[in-house]
């Protein structure tokens, strides 16, 4: 392959630097990526983590410069939980903010009255307890609020954390760890002149500012050998293809409900609004003072900004006794199916002032139940994306599933995992297969672009 050094690669960034008004005002890769914050338990007694969690704002500086006010949990931005199967936490959750919150642990099985039901919400001043049993295996879950019409905006303005669930299996593999596994949640911003982000519904091409970890276009150090990152799309709107600068490959280990069957090489990894991806990126292929930007190749524009997601910056050598094992994990045989059912999501796109989303043609309300699911069921789902030109995509709650088709064809090595989010392009129809065995009540599935969801692209099944 090709050896790409930093002499090599800077002059390819300056030659894709600024076009667009504002692209000459940004400073790319000035700022050190920071971790995410770790939020820890206020007490672990009696085989349970319990967390106070303050919903409040903070501000930070996203632009070099600039203080930003944001919404976090404890400060954060983003946040970070770390749980482990069988191992139950409690979340007290205070809502120091003047408008009502919801949290939702998205990925998670829990009970309906635990959710982050839209209407269930925590009150300005108020508490709500949340339980999560944790009684499912790995996988890289997030937290975000869902308050009814609000979503869209609090997410945008910080409520969102990663949300870690580990347990023994993937423990005991050889991947890389410590300082090696490396969380990044990505998310798209408009940020104003004094530094405020700018909430506009549907505002596709305003949030044009890429953030790894709350910074605007961060480097990351790294050493030269393997790392493992857990990558997280909180953006509301926004699709991203991920590449390396120099197109060099990388392996993918993981998705939405933790790692895959079997690793394999790619160049690319997409992840639509609420995926996850896990990738193994070798550095050892690098000589020390290689500068590597991770480029996005999906759109909407303008490229010279949101092309750009960060630089890995290789500054040093290092030992690696990690490896990525041929097998990563078995999952469970498909049980056998019990019901059969159709979602087509849509959108108006005739340029009317304020479009709204429908599931099965019906805009949200949460009085209705849309879908009545039996419990211990295993259905088919065939999800549509009717419109012409608007990507969606399609999440549900409770349940990770298991992809059959896309477009009539299997779905490729990225999609073969555990999910519970999925894109779904114009036109495109998605089947899978998703198996109701944990909780009854009343649940959601929505797009996750969280505007559309506030413009009623959600609905709700009750498993009974
Ligand atoms: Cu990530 Cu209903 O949400
Ligand atoms: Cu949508």
């Amino acid at each position: 392959g090709t050896v790409a050094t930093g002499a090599a690669l800077t002059p390819l960034l300056g030659a894709a630097s600024a076009s667009a008004a504002d692209a000459t005002a940004v400073a790319f890769f000035t700022q050190a990526m920071p971790l995410p914050q770790v939020i820890a338990p206020s007490s672990t007694t009696n085989g349970v983590d319990t967390y106070n969690i303050s919903i409040r704002k903070n501000t930070k500086e996203i632009v070099p410069g600039k203080l930003t006010e944001v919404f976090t949990f404890n400060g954060g931005f983003p946040g970070l939980i770390r749980a482990t199967s069988g191992r139950p936490v409690v979340v007290n959750q205070y809502n120091k903010l003047d408008m009502p919150a919801s949290i939702h642990l998205h990925g998670g099985h829990v009970a309906p009255e635990h959710d982050g039901d839209p209407m269930a919400t925590i009150a300005p001043g108020g508490v709500r307890t949340y339980h999560y049993p944790n009684q499912q295996g790995h996988a890289p879950l997030w937290l975000h609020d869902h308050a009814h019409h609000m979503e869209s905006e609090h997410v945008y303005r910080g409520l969102s954390a990663f949300y870690l669930l580990t347990d023994a299996q993937e423990k005991a593999l050889p991947l890389p760890s410590g300082s090696y596994d490396v969380p990044i949640m990505l998310r798209e911003a408009n940020i104003d002149e004094a530094g405020q982000l700018v909430y506009t519904m549907d505002d596709f091409m305003g949030r044009s500012t890429i953030l790894a970890n709350g910074k605007a276009w961060p480097y990351f150090q790294v050493a030269a050998r393997k790392y493992r990152f857990r990558l997280l799309n909180s953006t509301n709107l926004r699709f991203f293809t991920l590449r390396l600068q120099d197109g060099s490959p990388f392996v993918q280990i993981g998705s939405d409900g933790g790692l895959l069957e079997k690793p394999f090489s790619t160049d690319t990894v997409s992840l639509s609004p609420g995926e996850r991806a896990e990738v193994v990126i070798d550095f050892s292929r690098y000589p020390v003072g290689t500068r590597l930007v991770l480029e996005n190749t999906e759109g909407p524009g303008p490229a010279e900004l949101t092309g750009k997601v960060l630089r890995f910056d290789v500054v040093k050598t290092a030992t690696d006794s990690s490896s990525v094992p041929a097998t990563l994990r078995t999952l469970p045989a498909l049980p056998a199916v019990t019901g059969r059912r159709t979602v087509v999501m849509s959108m108006d796109e005739d340029g009317r002032p304020h479009p709204q989303g429908y599931m099965d043609g019906k805009v949200y309300d949460h009085h209705r139940i849309d879908s009545t699911v039996p419990w211990g069921g295993s259905e088919i789902w065939t999800v549509t994306n009717s419109n012409q030109a608007i990507p969606h995509n399609f999440h549900i709650h409770l349940v990770q599933f298991r992809v059959l088709e896309r477009n009539g064809n299997p779905p490729g090595p990225a999609e073969a995992g555990l999910k519970d989010t999925i894109r779904v392009m114009p036109g495109e129809t998605v089947k899978f297969q998703a198996t109701f065995d944990s909780y009854r009540g009343k649940y959601l599935y929505h797009c996750h672009m969280l505007d559309h969801a506030a413009m009623g692209m959600m609905a709700q099944m009750e498993v009974v």
